[in-house]
């Protein structure tokens, strides 16, 4: 994902959302299909209920995509 010190804070609706992996979506925290041809793969979430979420903008959390407040251990740029 584009390295920034915080979490992207999306209000989601139910329903299968498609979170970046790469860092070349031009709709972050969504992927906007970037990554073909990197190998890679967008993180596919089965969202159940409306609810907010916080979707890792780091890079360094270990629950991705989700944040997990690792962010908290870099420092400002
Ligand atoms: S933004 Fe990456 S752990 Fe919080």
């Amino acid at each position: 994902m584009e390295k920034r010190n915080k979490p992207y804070i999306q209000h989601e609706e139910p329903g299968l959302k498609k979170y970046c992996a790469c860092s070349l979506s031009r709709n972050l925290p969504y992927c906007d299909g970037s990554h073909h041809g990197t190998g890679m793969h967008s993180y596919k979430v089965e969202i159940e209920t409306a609810k907010t979420v916080a979707i890792c903008g780091c890079g360094s959390s270990k629950n991705k995509p989700f944040c997990d407040g690792s962010h908290e251990l870099l420092q400002e740029t």
